[in-house]
């Protein structure tokens, strides 16, 4: 058993740390609800071949990092790299046309197989957001400021909106054809992992990191002179809405992002105080996606965050645990079983309630209690057992000090009442 560990690549979330992921979340969904945008839940393996057609076969995701293997049935099946093209088949399948307009989210695990680092797995985890059939420039500029607002409720500083277009399909066409004949001709001038990339998605060379490349880019065709007028308007009023909205953003025409079915706008949000794997969020229009799975012609976009990017920069505040509101320390046959039943009924008035399993000494588990730093004691031994009371010790505002009272088992209820006001208050 010693020799067993966890996959190269995969995190074990403990409980200490889950504080904060669960404090992260609850924020998360609330501004999400209060957007009217509601959840969907999409398998986490799926047939491989909608990877491929959704996602590009071209792509690094696809092409190098997919974890897929057959299954008895002889069937490629793959962990999800991402979410996007698993809604898309989703709605596909339960008859997107009875509801053509969502606005939906969802959260979980993805599987790349990419080189592990800080803020780098092989299973990390995402929030998606996808505006299933929208089309106007709104639709844009309210999943950026969603994307915005969701990062700046969690308090992070250092943000950086980077935009840019990618036009159209016929668009993305034009500038090809001449993209790749400069290519032909400075392919010398680029680094190898592009001049591979040449065949296989040449717009991913915008993208490139390389610095000899990026100096000969600087030289070769740009996607944004081949946007039709129509593309350049919706660009314009894009940058015109998020100026209105005070959202401030650079242009980054190398933007081109690394999955194949964005169409227009492209945007990633990064943080300065995350290291390399700077991108906490990444998203864009994709308004071929659904027709190429299929489906009727639907324009869409969305975004997703990396949530481990997004806890290394939530603030340490979140680290806290929610206090402990009561902690029964009990001991005896009959007061153990008064003490279960106690810790059920109180735990339905919102508190905290722990019930010392332990059987250890009452000096242990008042030290136990104390260590908590629990709100509030409850005392049940033999005698209090006997007389069918508990004693509760807790911290009284007005005197300042703590105080003990004795509680007949009649009055739990009440008791439950008053201590969900007074507790919680605290
Ligand atoms: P993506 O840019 O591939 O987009 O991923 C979105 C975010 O997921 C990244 O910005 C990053 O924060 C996080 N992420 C990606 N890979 C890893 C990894 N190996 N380890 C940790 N975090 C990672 C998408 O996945 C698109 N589906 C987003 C989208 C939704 N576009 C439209 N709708």
């Amino acid at each position: 058993m010693n020799n067993l560990k966890n996959l190269r690549g995969t995190v074990d979330l403990l409980p200490d740390q889950l504080i904060k992921w669960q404090n992260v979340e609850k924020i998360l969904m609330d501004q999400l609800s209060r957007a009217s945008i509601k959840e969907i839940r999409t398998p986490i393996l799926e047939m491989t071949e909608l990877f491929i057609r959704g996602i590009g076969e071209g792509t690094d995701v696809v092409s190098k990092e997919m974890y897929t293997f057959v299954d008895r049935g002889k069937r490629s099946c793959t962990l999800r790299p991402e979410g996007t093209a698993s809604v898309a088949r989703a709605l596909l399948q339960n008859g997107l046309s009875s509801n053509p307009f969502q606005k939906l989210w969802y959260m979980g695990p993805m599987f790349r197989y990419e080189r592990p680092q800080a803020g780098r797995q092989r299973q990390f985890h995402q929030l998606g957001v996808e505006f299933i059939g929208y089309e106007s420039v709104r639709s844009d500029v309210e999943i950026i400021a969603l994307a915005w607002d969701i990062l700046g409720k969690l308090g992070i500083k250092e943000l950086n909106l980077e935009i840019n277009t990618l036009g159209d399909v016929n668009d993305r066409f034009n500038f090809q054809k001449s993209f790749l004949k400069w290519l032909e001709i400075n392919k010398n001038s680029l680094d190898s992992d592009s001049q591979n990339r040449m065949n296989k998605n040449p717009l991913r060379i915008l993208d490139s990191k390389n610095i000899q490349t990026k100096k000969a880019l600087e030289n070769a065709p740009k996607l944004f002179n081949f946007l039709s007028e129509k593309s350049h308007k919706r660009y314009s009023e894009l940058k015109k809405q998020l100026e209105v909205l005070k959202i401030p953003f650079v242009e980054n025409f190398n933007l081109v992002r690394g999955l194949d079915y964005y169409t227009h706008t492209a945007f990633e949000i990064t943080s300065g105080a995350l290291g390399s794997q700077a991108t906490v969020c990444g998203g864009g229009r994709y308004d071929d996606l659904i027709k190429q799975m299929g489906g009727p012609s639907t324009p869409a976009i969305g975004f997703a965050i990396g949530l481990e990017r997004l806890i290394l920069l939530a603030g340490e505040e979140l680290e806290v645990p929610r206090n402990t509101d009561i902690y029964i320390v009990n001991q005896g046959l009959i007061a153990e079983s008064l003490a279960m039943d106690l810790s059920r009924k109180l735990r339905n008035y919102d508190l905290l309630v722990e019930l010392d399993l332990s059987g250890a000494s009452f000096s242990k588990q008042f030290k136990k209690a104390n260590r908590l730093k629990s709100k509030s004691i409850i005392v049940i031994g033999d005698n209090e057992a006997a007389n069918k009371e508990f004693i509760i010790r807790l911290f009284d505002k007005s005197t300042q000090e703590n105080k003990e009272e004795v509680i007949s088992f009649e009055n739990d209820i009440k008791l439950g009442k008053w201590l969900n006001k007074y507790l919680l208050a605290q």
